[in-house]
């Protein structure tokens, strides 16, 4: 049987079950954490380090999406320490890829775009590496511009637990670390993509877009995932 455990986050009194993460239990008492990869609908894979919480007791700073809850803990998500940590892991995806917002189909919807504004990131103040990373605009529907992609892996987990096709998945390391199609096929060449559109529509940047849409004309809908879950729980 699953336990309801206990815990206060930022001071507030909270309750959760047991086999829910920081992340869930914030969030539905309304509490926000700053983050990328974590969607609604997706196993969690704290790939993106901005949730990072304190928790009493811990030194280390712990990614709110796949921390389980506990008993009495005491959770903090919002202190000076924290703040200044997601700052700089935004600054180093901005200086890592080549986000130029002003030439980007998602310019004003971009949630690297809306978390940067929000943590108050308005200059870097590390070098920009300017990667040189070819556009895939092979596929008939949409275009991959890795030079926007935050390798959050939202596109490789909607694929392979959502749609069931796997035709996503991620080649190489550190700054060489890519996401790829098939063994690294143009997308267009792909014989298990099922052209859904799943892994562009929870894309948090422009990383993947429609083709044929200007700059600033390009919105999300990732809502579809929660849905797409809660239906298949029904099912069951
Ligand atoms: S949202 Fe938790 S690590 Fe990305």
């Amino acid at each position: 049987m699953t336990r309801v455990v206990t815990l206060k986050i930022d001071d507030i009194d909270a309750t959760g079950r047991e086999d829910e993460t920081v992340l869930e239990v914030a969030l539905e008492h309304g509490i926000q954490i700053p983050r990328l990869c974590a969607l609604e609908g997706l196993t969690p894979v704290g790939a993106c380090r901005l949730c990072l919480v304190e928790i009493e007791g811990t030194g280390r700073l712990l990614p709110a999406c796949t921390t389980r809850v506990a008993e009495g803990m005491v959770v903090k998500t919002n202190s000076e320490r924290l703040r200044k940590y997601r700052r700089m892991t935004i600054e180093m995806l901005f200086a890592e890829g080549n986000h130029v917002c002003s030439v980007c189909v998602v310019n004003g919807r971009c949630e690297l775009q809306d978390l940067a504004v929000r943590l108050g990131v308005d200059h870097i103040r590390i070098p920009y590496l300017y990667p040189k990373r070819a556009v895939d605009a092979s596929h008939e529907r949409f275009a991959l511009d890795p030079n926007r992609c935050v390798l959050c892996t939202r596109c490789v987990r909607v694929c392979g637990e959502i749609e069931g096709a796997h035709t996503w998945d991620l080649m190489s390391r550190g700054i060489d670390s890519a996401v790829i199609t098939d063994l690294h096929t143009p997308w267009g060449e792909s014989d298990t993509c099922t052209t859904c559109g799943k892994c562009v529509q929870v894309c948090p940047t422009g990383a993947l877009f429609e083709k044929g849409m200007a700059v600033g004309e390009m919105t999300k809908r990732a809502s579809f995932l929660a849905t797409l879950a809660a239906s298949r729980e029904d099912g069951r």
